[in-house]
């Protein structure tokens, strides 16, 4: 890249503010004190560029965000577009047409009879706004001692104080209790580390992680319990696929003792498993949606849920109303941005491109189990989780102390100066996350998985 006169000035004024005023989010920012805080500056299509013009790929889609990928003009100025004619009217006893189309298309894609859409900003206040519907749907039709909501264990569902009661990650929560009550923990989906008993079954493993789901219930009382909010695919942990049938017990369960199934999408929808929603994939009918992040790739925040006709019915009578909003729900330039976002689902097919080229994918990156240090290579779509290991034969994990020298003191910075951007994380064991635009192909899978050959080779030999 040819730099402009002052470029270097500016990158160094840059870098002093960014130090002095910034702060940045989950960043333990003493890790800059000697080096440059990372500037992304500008991105097309599966990369991104910092502000030195070095080019990484995206294997993270930003933070599994990015669908059709970055630099889209065409999503840009649709945003600007809509700018010019109505940037801003509330969805408080206001409709705009962009919100009713996007409210329209989502609901002729969404499964079952999720018809009706609740606008919101992010992922957290989907899951928080599904939580307040479910409490006050319930209260509504009578079934007053209903509150309490299941997750599983290590699960993420959002940092707002109600979608952290719901998170299943310790660390995370501890700092900010006590939390609202009622979130109860389950076992998760990770068949690499299920109990012996069903170690070797995945089937009957499902049914064992969806019966506790039910023992969870029948112990807190059915009538105490809203909704169990579960992923299709669990992110947190490093990707953890449902196994066969789990859902459709899960939904049994629900149904046998009146408790709303939400399946937290914020992550899974929009095309990240090759389908527009996971639930779709999977085969299950949840009652209500959350979804975030891929609705609009990024180029505008939204989130929001998907409601079934049941849920709605009680607020459709009488004065009930459902007492909760924000103000940038539905916002017109991010419904405007959300409705682009789809014409290029469509037009480039990439959910047909996501479907043909997955397992092309998972095959590349189980190359890398002649590595020592990769113990399970897991997921669905384009969704990975590759999860690093000590021992191989005895599946043994790295200490917090390993754990720590390995993922943030080398890993994390080795990736990203090798030009891949993705996850390593150790809220649970210690695992690599890959979600890359859903335009990837062969060539961006054949990249990452050099990239990460050599790291995890340098990694194990500095162990
Ligand atoms: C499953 C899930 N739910 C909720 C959230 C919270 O979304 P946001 O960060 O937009 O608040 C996330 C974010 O990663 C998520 O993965």
């Amino acid at each position: 890249m040819t730099e402009s006169p002052g470029h270097h000035e500016h990158v160094t004024a840059q870098q002093a503010a960014a130090k002095r005023n910034l702060w940045m989010h989950f960043t333990r920012h003493s890790s800059y004190a000697d080096s440059d805080v990372p500037v992304i500056v500008r991105g097309s299509g599966q990369y991104v560029f910092d502000q030195h013009g070095k080019r990484y790929l995206d294997g993270l889609a930003g933070l599994f965000v990015s669908q059709i990928g970055h630099g889209r003009a065409e999503v840009a100025e649709a945003a600007a577009r809509q700018g010019r004619e109505l940037a801003y009217f509330p969805l408080w006893s206001y409709a705009n047409p962009r919100a009713i189309e996007l409210a329209q298309r989502l609901t002729e894609l969404a499964p079952g009879d999720l018809n009706r859409v609740f606008f919101t900003t992010s992922g957290s206040e989907a899951v928080e706004s599904a939580w307040k519907l479910a409490k006050q749907y319930f209260k509504l039709t009578g079934e007053y001692g209903r509150y309490k909501v299941l997750s599983r264990e290590i699960a993420y569902h959002g940092t707002s104080m109600g979608a952290l009661a719901i998170t299943g990650l310790p660390s995370i929560k501890e700092p900010f209790e006590p939390l609202p009550p009622g979130g109860v923990r389950v076992p998760n989906t990770n068949f690499y580390r299920a109990p012996a008993f069903v170690a070797d079954d995945l089937t009957q493993f499902g049914i064992w992680a969806a019966d506790e789901i039910e023992r969870a219930i029948v112990r807190e009382g059915p009538e105490s319990v809203a909704a169990v909010f579960l992923e299709p695919v669990q992110n947190s942990g490093g990707c953890f696929p449902p196994p066969p049938g789990y859902f459709q017990r899960v939904r049994e369960i629900c149904d046998r003792h009146g408790v709303l199934l939400v399946s937290d999408e914020v992550i899974c929808a929009f095309g990240r498993l090759g389908h527009y929603f996971g639930a779709q994939r999977y085969g299950y009918h949840p009652d209500i949606i959350t979804f975030a992040k891929g609705v609009t790739s990024g180029y505008a925040p939204m989130g929001g849920m998907l409601v079934n006709d049941r849920l709605m019915e009680p607020f459709n009578e009488g004065n009930a109303t459902f007492l909760h909003g924000v103000t940038f729900a539905g916002h017109p330039v991010s419904c405007a941005v959300a409705l682009a976002n789809l014409d290029v689902f469509e037009k480039e097919d990439l959910l047909g491109n996501v479907r043909a080229n997955e397992a092309g994918f998972r095959a590349t990156l189980e190359k890398l189990h002649d590595l020592p240090i990769v113990g399970d290579v897991r997921g669905a779509g384009y969704f990975y989780g590759i999860e690093l290991v000590k021992d191989k034969a005895t599946r043994e994990t790295f200490s917090d102390d390993e754990s720590e020298r390995l993922l943030r003191g080398f890993l994390s910075p080795a990736l990203f100066d090798a030009g891949l951007i993705c996850r390593a994380d150790d809220r649970g064991d210690p695992v690599i996350q890959l979600s890359p635009p859903l335009t990837c192909t062969q060539e961006h899978f054949d990249e990452m998985e050099q990239i990460l050959r050599t790291v995890l080779t340098q990694a194990w030999s500095r162990l």
